[in-house]
């Protein structure tokens, strides 16, 4: 066997449908090239039309298969008609990616009920709506990959971790819960932990270089993330090779938590 077929093998997704929330920026952006790359056809999900529509162009440029839906995943509204369209696309997913997301930081005493709920109707209630609307499917069909991108502030307190890292401390959870619901029929359920990657999800952050090189400090590699860091881990967590790995948190953060 030639070392090119070992690993496709192994890594290969052709053949698998993913559908991935947040897929049109930062940390999703990259997980949907790796996974359609990686043969897998994508429906990318999120608001806005014109990264959706980049996202899939440069895609499909490449001969990759990729399509988008614009959906407001902060109601359950939003979530179920997006559900829907994304299935359409290319037909029920094996994999699904949760990786929309919002981080708001207003400091804890001015967190109010608004931020509150929008930050768990898109953080962590849409991945569990989300979940109820595919893992069943999965199950059934004997399966799945559910990939949740949860944070650091699951974990520890910082930066105004606030409603952000409570809804984050729940997407655990819940990759435990549907773990344990559906991996005895072949769907596995992980988390990815991001360090503090450059994206546009903390830009504002990103203009004090003083605090970019203290996070960056703060990792036993010495620089802060990118979102390609997370190609590889998303291809391994998406296809066979990961079968016997669930209910799992794989920290992608340069050393960040080791220490
Ligand atoms: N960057 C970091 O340092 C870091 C660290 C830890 C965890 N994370 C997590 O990683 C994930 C990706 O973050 P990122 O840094 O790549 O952020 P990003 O570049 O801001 O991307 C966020 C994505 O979520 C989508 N989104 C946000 N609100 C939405 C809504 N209501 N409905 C549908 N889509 C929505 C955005 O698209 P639209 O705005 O067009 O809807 C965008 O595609 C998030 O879950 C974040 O919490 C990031």
């Amino acid at each position: 066997m030639s070392a090119q077929t070992y690993v496709a093998e192994l890594f290969s997704l052709e053949g698998r449908v993913a559908v991935v929330t947040g897929g049109s920026s930062g940390i999703g952006r990259a997980i949907t090239g790796a996974l359609a790359r990686a043969g897998a056809s994508v429906v990318v999900v999120a608001r806005r039309e014109a990264e959706l529509r980049s996202t899939v162009d440069e895609l499909t440029a490449e001969g990759c298969r990729a399509a988008w839906v614009s959906a407001d995943l902060s109601t359950s509204g939003g979530v179920r008609a997006g559900a829907e369209e994304a299935a359409a696309a290319f037909g029920e997913p094996d994999i699904l990616v949760n990786c929309a997301g919002i981080n708001l930081r207003p400091p804890m005493t001015e967190l109010g009920e608004d931020v509150w709920d929008t930050t768990m109707a898109v953080n962590l209630k849409a991945p569990f709506l989300l979940g109820q609307r595919f893992g069943p499917g999965m199950a059934e069909r004997g399966y799945g990959r559910i990939i949740h991108v949860t944070s650091q502030q699951a974990h520890r307190a910082f930066v105004s971790s606030g409603a952000y890292g409570v809804s984050k401390g729940g997407l655990e959870s819940l990759t435990r819960s549907q773990a344990e619901a559906w991996s005895p029929h072949g769907v596995t359920v992980n988390s990815l932990v991001p360090g503090f990657v450059l994206t546009p999800l903390n830009a504002h952050l990103q203009s004090d270089p003083e605090k970019v090189a203290s996070l960056a400090a703060r990792t036993l590699i010495g620089r802060n993330g990118l979102a390609d860091d997370f190609a590889g881990a998303a291809v391994f967590l998406a296809g066979r090779s990961s079968a016997y790995v669930t209910g799992q948190s794989l920290f992608v953060d340069g050393g960040f938590s080791a220490h």
